[in-house]
């Protein structure tokens, strides 16, 4: 099996972005833990962040047929990016929706997700722990991996 976690933009500055909101965890941290459980799992895991929409869009793109889920924090482009809502319907590769805030407790502007009609289930307000419930699910669907 083979998991692809997919970052949008400024989840690079992680660590040092709005620490209260974000939690102080960089995104190699995340992708640490990440990676740790996956290999327990017996699963292959990919990792590209990108602040720009095109080079996500491709990534899901080339999802097809070669992973099995994705992991998306879409940052910003969550609230407003047809495009990927779009690359996500086309490829039917299952996607899990994560975000580190409680989008739904903040500005009006971060209540609605785009993606959400079109991802399996959206994970939002844990911190990285929100990654980890994700990959989590991915392998109870995965019986358990290995
Ligand atoms: C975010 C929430 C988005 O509203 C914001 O634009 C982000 C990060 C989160 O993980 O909480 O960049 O997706």
């Amino acid at each position: 099996g083979k998991i692809l976690v997919l970052n949008g933009p400024n989840l690079n500055l992680l660590g040092t972005r709005e620490p209260e909101i974000y939690g102080s965890l960089t995104l190699a941290d995340i992708n640490e833990r990440l990676r740790c459980r996956a290999e327990e799992a017996g699963l292959d895991i990919e990792f590209l962040q990108s602040n720009h929409e095109g080079v996500l869009v491709d990534a899901i793109q080339a999802a097809r047929g070669t992973a099995d889920y994705i992991i998306l924090n879409a940052a910003a482009f969550t609230h407003y990016s047809i495009a990927i809502r779009d690359a996500i319907a086309a490829v039917g590769v299952p996607v899990i929706e994560v975000h580190l805030s409680n989008i739904h407790q903040r500005e009006a502007f971060r209540h609605t997700s785009v993606i959400a009609p079109v991802v399996l289930g959206q994970i939002a307000g844990l911190g990285a722990e929100s990654y980890m419930a994700a990959l989590e699910a991915i392998i109870c669907r995965m019986g358990g991996a290995k």
